[in-house]
């Protein structure tokens, strides 16, 4: 029987690192309210100009080289992301030239912080119908270009301003404080590859969606029920920024993450002290506590990098595993849970063996 397995993985953080205090110097929050809250600390911002793809790539590299493969022997690529470098092309095929792929299919998929779920899913059911047998998946995002800060708010995050802050800037920073302290730059890849044998392996997912309140997280434009897509009115009302209704979100992410993983192990006769490790998106430090709690699962069992990055979406997942692999927490055989939740809304787990 064909199975996937995780055969090798790559991640990419970019240097500059922004401390909540650091965010506090360009609108009205504090490092206490934001760990109390969230269970971010800091997160990182790539430089101007480095773009999803950019950050992507060497993550991919590394993954491809830690499997101990060459770029020719992928057949298949799948980029998460809800942060691309155009609005089209996608970066698949974007990747596919900077990694001088063979000219191999290349899908981007948009499940936002659920996306790396998804493309497992998607992996493994390409690997198993026989489709691919070596398959790229990526997770990356540039959060730091839907920061709405000005020049002069940059400047002051790199230390270049010291004057105080004018109060029109500060009032505007503010405005979206609710998402901009949450999110971070990171970009992160796994290679999934089609074994025969026992032990080892993907054993099962569960994906899922429901669009009925998409718009409580959400960036309303550029978008086609505009005529032109794009225009100066919509900026001017901010439409291009991402809009959250936090509370709604909380909830419905702590459901919909606590369902979805008694789901998979119920239906695969697998009980939380079976597992060796879990790996959940990180949105917010409380939602994973509270799923953590629920299943009754140690704080051996579950690793976060919130504190570090902050929530990074699609690449938050293949982090966890690529740190977790590099540093033996994840072994050969180990019984590994993922969980995630994001727009859409959508959700997903997936259960292998390492
Ligand atoms: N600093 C200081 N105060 C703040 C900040 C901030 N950064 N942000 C909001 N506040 C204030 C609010 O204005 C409000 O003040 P008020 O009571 O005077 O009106 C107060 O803090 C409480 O605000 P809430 O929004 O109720 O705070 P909450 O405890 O819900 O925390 C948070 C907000 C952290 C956003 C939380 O709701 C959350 O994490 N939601 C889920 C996010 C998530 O899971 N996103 C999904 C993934 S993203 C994706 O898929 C792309």
């Amino acid at each position: 029987m064909i199975r996937s397995v995780i055969a090798g993985s790559g991640s990419n953080i970019p240097p500059t690192r922004i401390t909540n205090d650091m965010l506090a110097t360009i609108m009205e929050t504090s490092d206490a309210w934001i760990r109390e809250r969230s269970g971010v600390e800091a997160r990182h911002f790539v430089d101007r100009g480095t773009s999803t793809l950019a950050l992507s790539v060497p993550a991919a590299a590394q993954a491809i080289e830690s499997a101990g493969l060459a770029s020719a022997d992928i057949d298949m690529v799948i980029y998460a992301t809800m942060t691309p470098d155009y609005y089209m092309p996608g970066n698949g095929c974007l990747l596919q030239t900077a990694l001088g792929l063979r000219s191999i299919p290349c899908f981007d998929i948009r499940q936002q912080c659920s996306g790396f779920v998804y493309g497992l899913q998607l992996a493994d059911a390409h690997i198993r119908a026989g489709l691919a047998k070596t398959i790229l998946l990526v997770g990356a995002e540039v959060h730091s270009a839907f920061m709405p800060f000005r020049e002069a708010s940059w400047a002051r995050l790199a230390g270049a301003v010291e004057t105080p802050m004018p109060q029109d800037e500060w009032d505007f920073n503010t405005q979206m404080r609710h998402l901009e302290v949450l999110f971070g730059d990171g970009a992160a890849a796994v290679i999934v590859r089609a074994f025969e044998g026992e032990g080892r392996g993907v054993i099962d997912h569960v994906i899922g969606a429901d669009g009925t309140d998409f718009n409580r997280l959400y960036i309303p434009s550029a978008g086609t029920r505009n005529r032109p897509y794009i225009d100066a009115a919509l900026l001017e009302r901010g439409e291009q920024w991402p809009q959250m209704d936090g509370r709604y979100v909380f909830k419905m992410a702590t459901t919909k993450m606590a369902e979805v993983a008694q789901q998979i192990l119920a239906r695969n006769g697998v009980r939380p002290e079976d597992l060796s490790l879990v790996l959940m998106h990180q949105a917010n430090r409380r939602i994973n506590e509270y799923v953590q709690k629920l299943l009754g699962l140690p704080d051996s069992k579950v690793i976060h990098n919130i504190q570090k990055y902050g929530n990074t979406t699609a690449a938050t997942i293949p982090l966890l595993w690529d740190e977790a692999s590099r540093t033996g927490r994840i072994k050969p055989g180990d019984l590994v849970l993922s969980v995630a939740f994001g727009a859409g809304m959508s959700w997903g787990a997936n259960l292998l063996r390492a």
